[in-house]
């Protein structure tokens, strides 16, 4: 089997100075032919940039969009308007309930999708909600979501809140969805911002596949991280062996540079442009 990720945007550029950067994240995946659009940025730019690197979206599979936070689900309408490309769509559960930060001066500020179910439903585009613990688009690629809370460090952030019948309640990100991959070297994990803790993510995903995890890409919300969840986020990586660490996004510079420092060539800042293979 064959795996590759290129990175369409992110918040910074990678090599090329050609591309745009921005808050956000988004990639283009392909797996033995099946083509999938993870994330779509905040401004719908990856679209410019997947021109400069060659990347045809026309073909799109699948695109999996991994929770309702604007700098992941930001790009979508450019995308449908854009792009003439058939593709299912794959949210979590929850994906459509208004986001929203609380900010400096207890203001709540919205951070969710610009676009509700009827729009994409509109545009004549398939949504599959995923609501299963495991979801598989085939034998190997897989969805998971229903992540289980199993350690005392990784706490839900108290600034990201959803908003139901006009009052304001703890975003518990059951929208969330991370996507796997089985490859000949193991689990490889895709994740968008990793609200849930990236422990609690692969330790969930340990419990439902008897595979080991090979290497993650994307971001892992460490950026609000005190040192004891940094330092036991490092731990868990070393116990699990992780080969290749591949983070940045909402993952942060100081939690980027110690995951460097200690893992060397294991860890890459998955920049805008960044591409690689697993085979
Ligand atoms: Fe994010
Ligand atoms: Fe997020």
């Amino acid at each position: 089997m064959s795996l590759k990720i290129t990175t369409l945007i992110e918040n910074n550029l990678g090599d090329n100075p050609l591309l745009c950067n921005e808050h956000g994240l988004s990639m283009y995946i392909e797996v033995d032919g099946v083509r999938i659009l993870f994330d779509t940025g905040q401004s719908g730019d990856f679209i410019k940039n997947v021109e400069k690197l060659n990347i045809n979206l026309n073909k799109l599979d699948y695109v999996i969009l991994s929770h309702g936070h604007y700098d992941h689900s930001g790009g979508f309408k450019k995308l449908l308007e854009k792009v003439k490309s058939s593709f299912k769509l794959i949210v979590g559960n929850s994906f459509f309930d208004k986001k929203y930060k609380l900010i400096h001066g207890g203001e709540y500020k919205f951070n969710g999708n610009s676009f509700d179910k009827a729009y994409v439903k509109s545009h004549g585009t398939h949504i599959e909600n995923v609501s299963s613990d495991v979801f598989n688009i085939n034998d190997d690629i897989i969805v998971f979501s229903n992540f289980l809370r199993s350690n005392n460090f990784e706490n839900l952030n108290p600034n990201f809140y959803i908003k139901h019948n006009d009052m304001y309640e703890l975003d518990d990100f059951s929208d969330e969805i991370v996507l796997a991959i089985k490859t000949n070297r193991g689990l490889f994990v895709v994740l968008g911002c990793a609200h849930i803790g990236v422990v609690n993510i692969l330790e969930t995903i340990s419990k439902r596949i008897n595979m080991n995890i090979y290497g993650i890409v994307g971001g892992t919300h460490l950026v609000d991280a005190d040192e004891i969840r940094l330092n036991k986020t490092i731990a868990y990586f070393k116990e699990k062996n992780i080969q290749l660490i591949g983070v940045s996004h909402c993952t942060g510079e100081n939690a980027e540079k110690k995951l460097k420092e200690i893992f060397n060539n294991s860890f890459f800042n998955n920049n805008t442009g960044n591409s690689f293979e697993v085979i």
